[in-house]
């Protein structure tokens, strides 16, 4: 079989489920990529013959995992929100400052006035710290645009940015984050226009992947995330969503009996919720930057996600407002330290798991011949030192599509 390189001499965390936690393959591993896709992966022993590969790359017992995937983000935004920060240390909660016309609306004024070009260049950088620690494929969200026109602005930065870095992007249309001031008292109204315009606008440029909404007290009531979701599935879309983060709306178990890939945060999730999800298979996406930067008190329910057999996951949530988190390893200690993870639920979090929260679950998100060669190589001993450290980055190379 042709291929292009071999990585050899490698110690491999496949990530696929199988005997230990970590997919391990045993002693010495090799990794054969042709094109894009993985080719072959297990132990050097094994390797077959007739793999004429143009080159040979020696990782000197490295670990390789999959590249990271980093499931939910709202990296494209203008401004920052470091001055709500500074009044929520003087008392001010997270939900008070969004009441208040501040929090998400305070985002929505500044990316407003901000053009493509301006969200591109301010987002690189945020972009460039995710895969500067391993990320290969990012989600991205609207939700700070609110209009027909700023939606379309935020996911075409995104798609930009996909062809500016090498990295997957998954787009996702978060049209129902907030109410924007021109439909304040018409909620309703402002959902007509999600469902219709803005959905419509989208999809006429195949500009989202995927639909989100916030279901919560200052987000969208479960009616109104309902017919999101069915305008969505008309047009084919994958639906998930921010549910239970401030408070239990029931949102969780609505995603669920709508098929959705994910619900995310989930704080507030009680067990009617994590068993609609395990039944539809909905992954549980924990985002303890938020937990962590609004200073949550409450934590998702991990154990009886764990009874149930749900799928759990963890991202950034790189956001202004609840999560200005640029570090997937520091998400992952975070999922230990706050929420109890072990460090390879953290990994398959940040990989397998979160592949499946995007729908992506074929392509990536485990090291698996057929899939794509996005790959992470690190100067580590063992792979729970991912979820180990503080603020240290140990990558050593990243692969993305084989290259
Ligand atoms: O994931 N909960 C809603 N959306 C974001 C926060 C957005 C913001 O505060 O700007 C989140 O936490
Ligand atoms: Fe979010």
């Amino acid at each position: 079989m042709p291929v292009d390189r071999i990585l050899v001499d490698a110690r491999i965390a496949t990530m696929e489920p199988g005997a230990d936690a970590y997919g391990t393959v045993a002693g010495s591993g090799a990794i054969a990529i042709a094109g894009d896709r993985i080719a072959w992966v297990g132990p050097m022993r094994d390797l077959p013959g007739g793999l004429d590969a143009v080159e040979r790359i020696g990782l000197d017992g490295r670990w390789v995992t999959p590249g990271l995937v980093d499931c939910h983000t709202h990296l494209v935004h203008a401004g920052n929100r470091a001055h709500e920060f500074e009044l929520r240390l003087e008392g001010a909660s997270y939900e008070a400052l969004a009441q208040a016309g501040g929090g998400i609306l305070s985002t929505v004024r500044a990316t407003r006035a901000a053009d493509e070009a301006l969200l591109v260049a301010t987002a690189l950088p945020r972009l460039d710290a995710l895969i500067a620690e391993g990320a290969t494929t990012v989600e991205i969200k609207s939700g700070y645009g609110l209009s027909v026109e700023d939606e379309v602005k935020m996911l075409r930065a995104a798609r930009r940015l996909g062809r500016e870095r090498p990295v997957g992007i998954r787009t996702t249309l978060l049209a129902a984050h907030a109410l924007p001031p021109e439909f304040a008292g018409d909620p309703d109204g402002y959902i007509d226009l999600c469902c219709g315009p803005i959905l419509d606008a989208v999809a006429a440029e195949g500009l989202a992947d995927a639909v989100d909404a916030f279901c919560d007290r200052i987000g969208f009531t479960r009616a109104q995330t309902a017919r999101v979701f069915d305008a969505a599935r008309a047009r084919g879309l994958p639906v998930k969503l921010h549910a239970e983060q401030l408070s239990d709306q029931g949102g969780a178990a609505l995603a669920a009996a709508m098929g959705a890939l994910s619900a995310d945060h989930l704080e507030h999730l009680d067990e009617d919720g994590v068993a609609a999800m395990a039944r539809a298979g909905t992954v549980a996406v924990l985002l303890p930057g938020a937990y962590y930067f609004i200073r949550e008190t409450r934590k998702p329910p991990v154990e009886a996600l764990r009874r149930h057999g749900v799928a759990i996951a963890v991202s950034t949530d790189l956001n202004p407002g609840s999560s200005p988190l640029h570090s997937p390893l520091l998400a992952m200690n975070m999922a230990c330290t706050f929420f109890a993870l072990t460090p390879a639920e953290a990994l398959a979090g940040m990989t397998r798991h979160a592949a499946a929260a995007l729908g992506i679950a074929a392509d990536a998100g485990t090291i698996a011949a057929g899939k794509r060669a996005d790959l992470a190589i690190w100067d580590i001993e063992r792979p729970g030192e991912l979820a180990y450290r503080i603020a240290f980055n140990p990558l050593y190379r990243r692969l993305w599509g084989g290259r």
